[in-house]
């Protein structure tokens, strides 16, 4: 039977990762794993696949805020990658990262204004037609002050009411607000159509060296007590949550702890919904 929760990791182009896999694959239902890594080496998809678990692609180059529209080469792209992981669902960004094929270097937010909705919206609308599976889009860090006619959590609202295209939660994008224009987790989730949401993403640091620099420590606790949280909202029924083990500390967390995380997501989301 087909699972309706998978929890994972995301799974970096590194062999650091495929030594890691032995230790935790059999705790694993998805891994995910971020296309731009492995658009020159595709064949290292196929590897990934053999470990027997289903692939999430994670990507920015879709760019549904792009007011020139989508690049038809760049959905194809991500499509032949879709086919070859035989992808799940493919998750981008709620932001635009070009224009004109010009790469803007990071993921720039939206300014939540009337007018960017329905560019968004006419993107999102040829993206989700294309694309060979379903499309998620993610919150990102807000950059800079949006000129905010609307809050970001009803700009999700107001896309996913008229796009097909679910959401993906990124707690640590939310944490990074704070250091441009603060984003507070429980407002922001509050004000999302939280039944929409398809899957959490969020970091898990080797908590022994996280407990040396108490923001880190903090953060990471923080994002623990927003997923249970999360967890007690009875709208919120995700199918899957992916642990991003990259974090500011050097090492990634232990194999054992990364297990412990995996089943006590397990625990709080498998029988939902
Ligand atoms: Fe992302």
């Amino acid at each position: 039977m087909e699972k309706d929760f998978h929890v994972g990791i995301l799974f970096h182009n590194n062999p650091k990762y495929f030594e890691l896999h032995s230790q935790i694959n059999d705790h694993v239902d998805a891994y995910e794993i971020v296309l731009g890594q492995y658009a020159t080496e595709p064949d290292v998809i196929d590897e990934i696949k053999e470990l027997g678990k289903p692939l999430i692609l994670h990507t920015n180059l879709l760019s549904p805020g792009s007011y020139n529209g989508v690049s038809r080469s760049d959905l194809q792209k991500v499509n032949s990658r879709v086919d070859r992981a035989n992808a799940l669902w493919v998750g981008d960004h709620m932001c635009y990262s070009k224009i004109k094929g010009i790469e803007s270097g990071g993921l720039l937010s939206p300014f939540l204004i009337e007018e960017e909705l329905s560019i968004y919206e006419k993107n999102i609308n040829v993206i989700t037609k294309e694309l060979n599976c379903p499309l998620l889009l993610e919150n990102v860090i807000m950059f800079y002050n949006p000129l905010s006619e609307m809050s970001l959590g009803e700009f999700f609202t107001k896309l996913t009411e008229r796009t097909s295209a679910g959401i993906i939660l990124s707690l640590e994008n939310i944490s990074q607000c704070q250091f441009y224009h603060n984003l507070d987790h429980y407002e922001f989730i509050e004000s999302l159509p939280l039944e929409k949401v398809v899957q959490l993403h969020c970091t898990l640091g080797n908590i022994e060296e996280q407990k040396q620099i108490p923001s880190f420590y903090e953060k990471q606790l923080k994002h623990f007590e927003v997923i249970k949280y999360l967890a007690e909202k009875k709208e919120f029924s995700p199918k899957s949550l992916i642990w991003e083990l990259e974090t500011e500390t050097p090492s990634l967390a232990s194999p054992d702890y990364i297990v412990e995380k995996i089943h006590w997501a397990r625990e709080l989301f498998a029988n939902k919904g």
